[in-house]
C-alpha cells in the first residue's frame, strides 16, 4: 500500500515539545468541503479555480500548518465558505481545538458560509464586515492561519466595494486595491508564528507584493501556482521574518518567485532590460 509522507507534529504533552510522527495512509487523507454540500446564492462567488488552488495549497502545506498548533484561523472574504470549511476539515483530525472565523463584506456570503460550514458539521464564526475591522481588537495578533482569496481582477476603481457579486472580483488598479488594504492590517492580526496564504494573479505583480511585505517584516514564497486559459494564478505564503531564517524559506522565496516570474514573457523582457542596464 502506498503511503503519503509522514506528518511531523509537535507534541504538547510534558512541556518540552518533542516531534511526534503521525503516519498518513490514503484512507486518512484529510477531507475538504464537498462541492455538493457547498451552499450557493446568485450574489455569492461560487468556488472556482482560485478557490481550488488555495485549498490545494493548504492541503500541500498541512503538516506545517498542523505544526503551528493553530488556535485561531481566519478567512477574509469567505464567499461560499468552501475554503474556510475545507481548512476546518483538514485540521479537524489533528487540531480539534482550533477556532475558525470568516468575514465578508457581502451579507449573502456570510449566510452562505454559515450554511456550508453547518452542512459539513464544522463551526465557523462568520462576521459581515469590511476586511476584519470588527474583529481586529478581539483577535489582535492571535491569528495563526490567515487565508485570503481577494478580489484581484484589475477593474475601474469605482467598481471596488460595490454591492453583491461585483465585490468578489473588482480589484481596481492592477487588482491591488483590496489586496493592499488587507496587507496593511495583517500585522495587527497575525500571531508571532502565524502564516498567511493569499491568492494573487500575475497582473497583481506578486513580486512587488512580496517586496511590500518584506518591508513590513514578512518573508514570502510562492506556495503553489497554476495557469488556466484565462489567468496565471499563484498562492503566496507569508510569515513573520525572524532574526535567523527557518528551513531555508527565505532562499526558497527568491528562487521560486524568480522561477515563476521568469515564465511571464512581459516581465521577463522587463527583467532582462534591468539586467542589461545593471551591467553597463
Ligand atoms: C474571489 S471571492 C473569494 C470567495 C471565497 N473565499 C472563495 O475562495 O471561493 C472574494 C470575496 O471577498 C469578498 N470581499 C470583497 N471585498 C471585501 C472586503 N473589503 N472585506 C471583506 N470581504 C470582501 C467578496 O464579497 C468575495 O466573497
Amino acid at each position: 500500500m502506498e503511503h503519503l509522507p509522514d506528518l511531523e507534529l509537535a507534541s504538547t504533552s510534558g512541556g518540552k515539545k518533542e516531534p511526534q510522527k503521525i503516519f498518513m495512509s490514503p484512507e486518512s487523507m484529510p477531507k475538504i468541503a464537498k462541492i455538493q454540500l457547498v451552499s450557493s446564492h446568485p450574489e455569492v462567488y461560487e468556488p472556482c479555480d482560485d478557490s481550488f488552488l488555495l485549498v490545494d495549497a493548504l492541503l500541500a502545506d498541512r503538516s506545517n500548518i498542523i505544526n503551528q498548533n493553530p488556535k485561531f484561523c481566519l478567512e477574509i472574504g469567505c464567499g461560499s465558505g468552501y475554503v474556510i470549511t475545507s481548512l476546518a476539515l483538514i485540521l479537524s483530525q489533528y487540531c480539534p481545538w482550533t477556532q475558525f472565523y470568516a468575514t465578508d463584506i457581502n451579507l449573502h456570503a456570510t449566510h452562505t458560509t454559515l450554511q456550508t460550514s453547518a452542512n459539513h458539521g464544522v463551526h465557523v464564526e462568520v462576521v459581515a464586515t469590511d476586511i476584519a475591522s470588527s474583529l481586529q481588537k478581539r483577535l489582535q495578533k492571535s491569528i495563526d492561519v490567515l487565508v485570503i482569496n481577494p478580489p484581484y481582477v484589475p477593474t475601474p476603481e469605482d467598481e471596488v466595494g460595490a454591492d453583491g457579486i461585483v465585490a468578489s472580483w473588482a480589484g481596481g488598479f492592477k487588482g491591488r486595491l483590496v489586496i493592499d488594504r488587507i496587507l496593511n492590517v495583517v500585522n495587527e492580526l497575525l500571531s508571532v508564528n502565524g502564516l498567511i496564504y493569499m491568492v494573487a494573479l500575475s497582473e497583481n505583480d506578486p513580486f512587488d507584493i512580496c517586496q511590500v511585505m518584506k518591508e513590513k517584516g514578512f518573508g514570502s514564497k510562492i506556495a503553489l501556482q497554476r495557469s488556466t486559459e484565462e489567468e496565471r494564478l499563484c498562492v503566496i505564503k507569508f510569515w513573520r521574518e525572524k532574526e535567523t531564517s527557518e528551513d531555508g524559506e527565505r532562499a526558497d522565496n527568491a528562487s521560486s518567485l524568480n522561477g515563476w516570474l521568469g515564465k511571464v514573457p512581459f516581465l521577463n523582457s522587463l527583467r532582462k532590460k534591468g539586467t542589461e542596464n545593471d551591467s553597463r
